[in-house]
C-alpha cells in the first residue's frame, strides 16, 4: 500500500480593514496604551464591519487558501469550520460558507467548537478523515467575529480580542515523512474561567439575560494565564517527546496569539530564541481559533517556513482545550 501522508496544500487568511488602536480604546473604557502593551503586548486589533458576517471573513480566507493550493471550491469534499461565533445558531456556518463558495453538495460540512484551539482540532479531524481515503480534499477554516461577543464596557476583556479568519487546504501525498506528522489534543474540563453564560440551553436569550450581558465573554484572566502557560508548555513538550524530537529541531513555533507574556513564557520553557517563535499578537490581539492559521499563513508568506522545515503549532482555549501539531513542510 502507498503510504498516505496528510499535507497542507495551501493556506490563506483574512483580517477586516478597520483597525482599533489602544489609543481609541482608552477613550472607550478606563484603560491606556501603556497598560495594554505591558500586560498583553497588543497594540491594535481588527474589527469586522457590522454587516460583515463571520462567513464573509471565512470566505475571504478560504478563497486565498484555495488559490494558494491551486484547487477550486469544486474540488473540496470536506469542510470543517472551527468557531464559537457562527453567523447564527443553525445552520452550521460551514453550510453558509459552502453556499457562498460553491462547494459541491456532496461535501461533508460541519462546525466544531474548541475555542482558541479550534484550528488544531479541526486540522486533526480533517486530516484523520482524509487519511481514511474516504475524503480527498478538505478545507479547514477557523474564524471568529469576537467583536460580536465582547462587552465593550468591560476593560478586562475588550482590549484583548479581535476578528479574523484563517484557512488551510488538506490533501494527501505519497511522500512519507512530510506533512502533518502528528497532533496532541486535550482538554482540562473547566467551565468557570472562560465562558459565555447566555444564549445556550442553560440560559436561553431573554430580556433579563440580555440586560445582564450574559451573551458576552466572561473571563478570569489571571487564572487563565497561569493554566495557559502550563498547558501550552505541556502540549508542546508532549508532542515533541512522542516524536523523539527536541525543541531545537523545530524551525518555527506558531503559538496561539493570546498574550505576548504567555508566548514568552512558552519560548522560555522550550529554551528557544525569540526568532524561532512567531509573534503577530501586537497587530491583531487574540483572534481565538483564527490566530494559529493567521500566524501560519503570515509566516509562510513572509518566507519564515522553508521546504523541509519542522513547525510546531500550539494553542489553548476555553474549555480549557489545548492542542499541538507537528508539520514537516
Ligand atoms: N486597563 C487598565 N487596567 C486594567 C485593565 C485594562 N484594560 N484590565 C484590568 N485592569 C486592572 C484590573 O482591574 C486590576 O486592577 P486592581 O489591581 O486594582 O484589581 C489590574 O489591572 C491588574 O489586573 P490583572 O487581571 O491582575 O492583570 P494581569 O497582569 O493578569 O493581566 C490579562 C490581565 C492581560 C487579562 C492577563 O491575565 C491575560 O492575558 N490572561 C490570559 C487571558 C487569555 O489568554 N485569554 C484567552 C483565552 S483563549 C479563548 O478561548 C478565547
Amino acid at each position: 500500500m502507498v503510504p498516505r501522508s496528510t499535507v497542507i496544500l495551501g493556506t490563506g487568511s483574512y483580517t477586516p480593514e478597520r483597525i482599533l488602536t489602544n489609543e481609541e480604546l482608552s477613550r472607550m473604557v478606563d484603560t491606556s496604551d501603556e497598560w495594554i502593551v505591558t500586560r498583553s503586548g497588543i497594540r491594535e486589533r481588527r474589527i469586522a464591519a457590522p454587516e460583515e458576517e463571520t462567513s464573509d471573513m471565512a470566505v475571504h480566507a478560504a478563497k486565498r487558501a484555495l488559490e494558494d493550493s491551486g484547487l477550486k471550491a469544486a474540488d473540496i469534499d470536506l469542510l470543517v469550520v472551527a468557531t464559537f461565533t457562527p453567523d447564527m445558531r443553525i445552520p452550521a456556518v460551514a453550510c453558509v460558507i459552502q453556499q457562498k463558495l460553491g462547494i459541491p453538495t456532496a461535501a461533508a460540512c460541519f462546525d466544531l467548537n474548541a475555542a482558541c484551539s479550534g484550528f488544531i482540532y479541526a486540522l486533526d479531524v480533517a486530516a484523520s478523515m482524509v487519511a481514511t481515503g474516504r475524503y480527498r480534499k478538505a478545507l479547514v477554516v477557523a474564524v471568529e467575529k469576537l467583536s460580536s461577543v465582547v462587552d465593550w464596557k468591560d476593560r478586562s476583556t475588550c482590549v484583548l480580542f479581535g476578528d479574523a479568519a484563517g484557512a488551510a487546504v488538506v490533501g494527501t501525498s505519497s511522500e512519507a515523512g512530510r506533512g502533518l506528522l502528528g497532533t496532541r489534543l486535550g482538554a482540562v474540563g473547566n467551565t468557570e474561567l472562560l465562558f459565555i453564560p447566555g444564549g445556550g440551553s442553560t440560559s436561553p436569550a431573554s430580556p433579563e439575560s440580555v440586560a445582564n450581558g450574559d451573551h458576552f465573554i466572561k473571563m478570569k484572566g489571571k487564572e487563565v494565564f497561569k493554566v495557559a502557560v502550563r498547558i501550552m508548555g505541556d502540549a508542546a513538550r508532549e508532542i515533541l517527546e512522542q516524536h523523539g524530537l527536541t525543541a531545537d529541531q523545530i524551525a518555527l513555533v506558531i503559538p496561539h496569539q493570546a498574550n505576548l507574556r504567555i508566548i514568552e513564557a512558552l519560548s522560555q520553557q522550550l529554551r528557544l530564541p525569540a526568532d524561532r517563535v512567531f509573534v503577530n499578537v501586537q497587530h491583531y490581539g487574540n483572534t481565538s481559533g483564527a490566530s494559529v492559521p493567521l500566524a501560519l499563513d503570515e509566516a509562510r508568506k513572509a518566507g519564515r517556513i522553508r521546504s523541509g522545515d519542522l513547525t510546531l503549532l500550539v494553542a489553548f482555549g476555553a474549555g480549557l482545550t489545548y492542542g499541538s501539531a507537528l508539520i514537516r513542510w
